[in-house]
């Protein structure tokens, strides 16, 4: 019985990877993550230039998760060359961008490859940021364009992460398959709002973050499981996952790897050793070999 798994041609040894934002900023925090039961990490998304993020408040707890509006801070993709040499050296890297247009993709990509990423993984769904995310990565004929110019200009394996803020999911996910991507990361955080009743106002400075965490799990599954019945290329579940059953509710909707996000900020890397643990005892007691044999299940 084994834990590995393939997305496409990536193999990775364990089937959780860290989620993109949450402890990869840096080439150490990498590394921990990477020797700590996750299969890969992705970095936090990376743009053209350096980016400040906005001012706080950008993260609050809610019942049931978190909202955020980081505002995409980063060093920039030529400063971040160091952090990725530090993280290629531990493991598998996918290298997280973020762009306005396909050109700028194309940039950001073959500077990550360059750089030893194993993949890269296009941000077209973050919910909030003007110009960038979502705002671009709900028309499917600019997420086909962004998809088909940065695959014909890498080697490595091009990862499309969607918003699960539309209603042309399914559209966007052929739109990616066709272009020639290679997986499919869903999802993104939910476009979300909190209200301080004191102040009588939004409470992040940026009033529109992205929902996290449990209460966005079944929506997740619910989007891989949509997903799964218009492409045939990988996908990567994320959202909400902080145990086995959490896993493997994305495994069974047809996700072949998953990605671990919220719950590194609420129980700490072990997250990644205790979902390996019980996920391999549920497969011993219930007779799967292999993650493979679990991909997709709940559609049967
Ligand atoms: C940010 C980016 C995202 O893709 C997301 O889902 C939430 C927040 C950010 O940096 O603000």
């Amino acid at each position: 019985m084994t834990l590995d798994t393939c997305v496409g041609n990536l193999k990775l040894e364990t089937p959780g990877m860290g989620a993109s934002g949450i402890m990869d900023e840096t080439g150490k925090s990498m590394a921990r993550m990477l020797s700590s039961g996750a299969g890969a990490a992705v970095t936090k998304s990376i743009g053209l230039q350096p980016n400040l993020g906005h001012k706080n408040p950008t993260f609050t707890e809610v019942k049931g998760g978190f909202v955020n509006a980081m505002g995409l801070p980063n060093p920039g993709i030529e400063l971040f060359k160091e952090e990725m040499e530090a993280a290629v050296s531990a493991g598998k890297v996918i290298g997280s961008i973020y762009g306005a247009t396909a050109d700028d993709f194309v940039i950001l990509a073959g500077k990550m490859e360059d750089y030893g990423a194993a993949a890269v993984e296009l941000n077209l769904s973050c919910p909030h940021a003007k110009g960038y995310g979502m705002e671009i990565g709900v028309d499917a004929e600019l997420v086909g364009d962004i998809v088909s110019a940065v695959k014909s200009s890498l080697t490595i394996p091009v990862w499309a992460k969607l918003t699960p803020n539309t209603h042309i999911l399914k559209e966007l996910a052929v739109a990616v398959q066709d272009a020639g991507g290679d997986a499919i990361v869903a999802i993104n955080t939910l476009k979300a709002m909190v209200i301080s009743p004191e102040f009588g106002r939004p409470f992040l400075s940026n009033k529109f973050g992205g929902l996290s965490g449990p209460a966005v799990r079944s929506v997740g599954v619910r989007a891989v499981y949509d997903i799964r019945t218009v492409v045939d290329i990988p996908i990567v579940g994320v959202g909400g996952i902080s145990d086995w059953r959490d896993a493997t509710q994305y495994i069974m909707a047809g996700a072949c790897a998953f990605q671990v996000g919220s719950a590194i900020a609420a129980k700490g890397l072990k997250v990644f050793e205790s979902i390996n643990r019980d996920l391999e005892e549920f497969m011993r007691d219930f007779g799967y070999g292999a993650i493979k044999d679990m991909v997709g299940v709940a559609h049967e």
